[in-house]
């Protein structure tokens, strides 16, 4: 299950929602869930509803979860955020935009002082001080989702977000060791995958979701991508989850089915790494054909997940696979 925001939390904590939201995709076949983007501090927040663990307390829930999870049949993960210059935003039910001068709203951060959309208030630009602190926020963080129980620990880098920031020449004007060359650029992302790889042992995965490009000139690439994941898988990252977008507004992409998976496939030819494909990959056979050709190693389902809590139930059937249901469940699995 890939990883989507349900902007359903307070103050970051986790709640029965949640406990049924992911306990129904484990139930419902998963093989590994990884939960939405969880902030490693309040700023770190797209929105007020976002899920926290920047606090001891976040914890009980999260256990809570990850046990359920695990207890029927599902790798739990996580998906660790900080969203920089695009928080403190609206809940997407109510339309998504940046909230200003609101109860909800705070001064956001990034590597430059450039906003999002032009009608956004500038993200304050982070001191080198500052940026120790996320990368200590990330550390702990990941030290609270090993305690909670989670096996997957999985670094936000894609969609715009801080890491992504800091990758894109387009977001990071900045003229210190953070900016300017790809080496400086990508310093910020291999300093919190060193923090956290100190903290997993044989139980624990390492991920990282990045987006493979800007889908703009001059932004971050394809070619980068591979790089830095070549960097990655060296410094202890076993699977990188190759998404795209989400940096620049207004760009043009050419969505479609399986677009993203030819960028997972030339990570993948290029470094060897356990590569993740996502991004309207919503059919049985569809999935099962990347998998196949060798395109990726793993298939993440996001939308089709939230319409059929059942989808890998109903997947391999479709795939004339026998796969274990639940025991309350079995006296349905024929007659379906
Ligand atoms: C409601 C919703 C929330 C999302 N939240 C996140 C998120 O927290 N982290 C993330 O990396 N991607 C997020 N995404 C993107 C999905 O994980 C996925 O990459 C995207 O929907 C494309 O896959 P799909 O076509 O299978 O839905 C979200 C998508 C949706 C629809």
């Amino acid at each position: 299950m890939s990883p989507m925001c349900q902007y359903s939390a307070t103050d970051g904590f986790a709640n029965d929602w949640h406990l049924v939201h992911y306990g129904s995709r484990a139930v419902g076949g998963s093989a590994a869930i990884i939960q939405e983007a969880t902030a490693v501090c309040p700023e770190g927040r797209i929105s007020y509803g976002d899920l926290g663990i920047w606090k001891d307390e976040h914890i009980t829930k999260l256990s809570e979860i990850a046990d359920f999870v695990s207890k029927n049949g599902a790798i739990p993960g996580i998906q660790l955020a900080h969203a920089g210059r695009k928080a403190s935003c609206d809940l997407a039910w109510n339309g998504g935009g940046q909230l200003k001068e609101d109860r909800n709203s705070w001064t956001t951060v990034s590597a430059s002082a450039i906003p999002f959309y032009e009608a956004d208030n500038s993200p304050v630009e982070l001191s080198k001080v500052q940026i120790e602190k996320i990368i200590d926020d990330f550390a702990l963080a990941a030290q609270r989702a090993v305690k909670a129980g989670y096996k997957i620990i999985e670094i936000h880098a894609a969609h715009g977000y801080l890491i992504h920031q800091f990758l894109s020449p387009l977001t990071n004007k900045r003229n210190d060791e953070y900016g300017g060359t790809f080496e400086n650029r990508i310093r910020l992302i291999l300093k919190i995958v060193d923090a956290i790889a100190l903290l997993m042992n044989e139980d624990h995965s390492l991920w990282v979701r990045i987006s493979a490009t800007d889908w703009t000139e001059g932004g971050w690439s394809v070619e980068e991508s591979a790089k830095l994941t070549g960097l990655l898988k060296g410094r202890g990252v076993d699977v990188i989850d190759v998404s795209s977008g989400g940096n620049i507004p207004h760009v043009k992409i050419p969505v479609g089915k399986s677009y993203q998976v030819p960028f997972a496939e030339k990570i993948k030819k290029q470094t060897g790494i356990i590569t993740g494909a996502v991004g309207l990959i919503d059919d049985a056979q569809q999935a099962e054909d990347i998998l196949a050709k060798g395109q990726a190693d793993l298939i993440f389902i996001g939308r089709e997940l939230l319409r059929d809590a059942y989808f890998p139930l109903h997947a391999a059937q479709k795939l004339n696979n026998d796969i274990e249901w639940k025991n309350q469940y079995i006296r349905v699995k024929q007659s379906i």
